[in-house]
């Protein structure tokens, strides 16, 4: 592992055509998760929201529409392809770590695949949770990659070579401070962050010929590419480990993405 002082701020490659992409895939694998969830709270017109590390932005185009004129979204991220936006969204560059956040002033806040990569992640749900208005909700969605078993490949090697990828990835992301397996803590992080109701919902994924999650990983082995070969991999096996993953043959479970509500209690629920 390196130093404190000479990790990288954020896992993945900060190349704007890379990036662009990866949000591109992310939106294509999870809104259809994320979305339905958030629907559930209720979210409608009138409603503050924020989507906090909101990256390509699908989250927060899509709650703009929910909550309409009269109500208002945020969206930060530490590098935002297009700063601005227009009525009722906001698009700000903001660090979730450095950056003050208003108090009590939303009533929903999402935050989806940012925290686990984050080292401060607790003391960051803290100040989400403080700028939650009592009742409102809180939605984090985050994986656990532990369990990613190969389930058919087209020989023994490949699927050797896919699970060395995927060791050689968890390697990396910790490498950046990440913590691959946070999404199994994050409810019980939400409950000491002060919240209520939680509502965890494990999902898994698919990755077959096409799908939306075999695009995402397959994309990793270039976004990732240098932190993956300072954890052991060459370009020759990376080339390889795409082929397998192109194979019409191949399909793998992919990690768990935990979606988890929590709701911030109001003054009279706080014994
Ligand atoms: C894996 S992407 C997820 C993007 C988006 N939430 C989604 O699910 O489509 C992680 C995002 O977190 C942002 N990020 C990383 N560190 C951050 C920080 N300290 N403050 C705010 N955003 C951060 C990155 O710029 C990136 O857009």
């Amino acid at each position: 592992m390196q130093p404190l002082a000479s990790r990288p701020h954020y896992s993945f490659s900060c190349d704007p055509a890379l990036s662009r992409e990866q949000h591109r895939r992310l939106a294509a694998a999870y809104d259809p998760i994320t979305l339905p969830r958030l629907a559930a709270t209720g979210v409608t017109t009138g409603w503050r929201c924020l989507d906090a590390g909101s990256g390509g932005g699908s989250v927060a185009r899509w709650l703009a529409r929910r909550v309409g004129s009269t109500g208002q979204v945020l969206a930060t991220d530490l590098a935002p392809p297009e700063p601005g936006g227009r009525p009722p969204l906001t698009v700000l560059a903001h660090d979730l770590r450095h950056d003050p956040l208003p108090e009590a002033a939303f009533d929903l806040i999402v935050v989806r695949l940012v925290l686990q990569h984050l080292p401060e992640r607790q003391a960051v749900l803290g100040r989400l949770v403080r700028a939650l208005v009592p009742g409102g909700w809180l939605q984090i969605d985050e994986l656990d990659i532990s369990y990613e078993p190969p389930l058919l490949t087209p020989d023994e090697q490949a699927a050797r070579l896919y699970t060395r990828f995927l060791a050689a990835r968890s390697a990396a992301l910790r490498a950046a401070g990440a913590d691959p397996h946070w999404g199994r803590h994050v409810p019980a992080a939400m409950r000491a962050a002060g919240l209520a109701d939680l509502d965890p919902q494990p999902h898994i994924l698919l990755r077959s010929a096409g799908s939306a999650a075999l695009r995402l990983l397959l994309h990793h082995t270039y976004h990732l590419r240098d932190q993956l070969i300072a954890a052991g991999l060459t370009d020759r096996q990376l080339r390889q480990v795409r082929t397998v993953m192109r194979d019409p043959v191949f399909c793998a479970a992919s990690g768990v993405l935990y979606s988890v509500q929590g709701r911030r209690p109001r003054a009279e629920e706080v014994s």
